[in-house]
């Protein structure tokens, strides 16, 4: 979804190739960002408490469906990096529960801006597409090889 608000960030980011080459891990990859795109776009749209709150979710959930997916991957192929790998789902877990609490604090003494709001999935698109870049084509590169 494009929105109308200022798209030079998203569109180098959309430039980017966060391809690693497994093909149900790409999926997941894509549905993941294009959800933290519409959760953007709601907040820079003012959408409703309601619209925000489901689409944090429904990340939720799907990280840890993700997650479980590519342990899973790792495990199969017995894979040399899957405990580091691990823990950095780990760590993303922990934040994103922080991130969702501050939200929730910030929302409850209406204090939540669309600042703010922007600001936190910003974080957590930013571990996300490092994650990709950084952790997950390592994986993906090891994987190609064994399957
Ligand atoms: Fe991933
Ligand atoms: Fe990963």
């Amino acid at each position: 979804m494009r929105g109308v608000g200022p798209p030079a960030e998203k569109e180098t980011e959309m430039e980017q190739d966060f391809g690693i080459g497994i093909e149900q891990i790409d999926k997941q990859h894509r549905e993941l960002l294009d959800r933290m795109d519409l959760l953007r776009d709601a907040m820079r749209r003012g959408k409703s408490r309601e619209t925000i709150h489901s689409t944090l979710r429904f990340l939720e959930n799907y990280v840890i469906e993700h997650f479980t997916t590519e342990e899973r991957y790792m495990q199969r192929y017995s894979y040399p990096g899957l405990l580091t790998h691990r823990a950095e789902h780990e760590k993303f877990l922990k934040d994103l529960a922080a991130y969702r609490e501050k939200f929730t604090a910030l929302e409850a003494q209406g204090e939540l801006t669309t600042f703010l709001g922007l600001d936190i999935v910003r974080k957590l698109n930013d571990w996300f597409a490092n994650h990709i870049i950084e952790v997950d084509k390592k994986m993906g590169a090891y994987l190609a090889e064994k399957m």
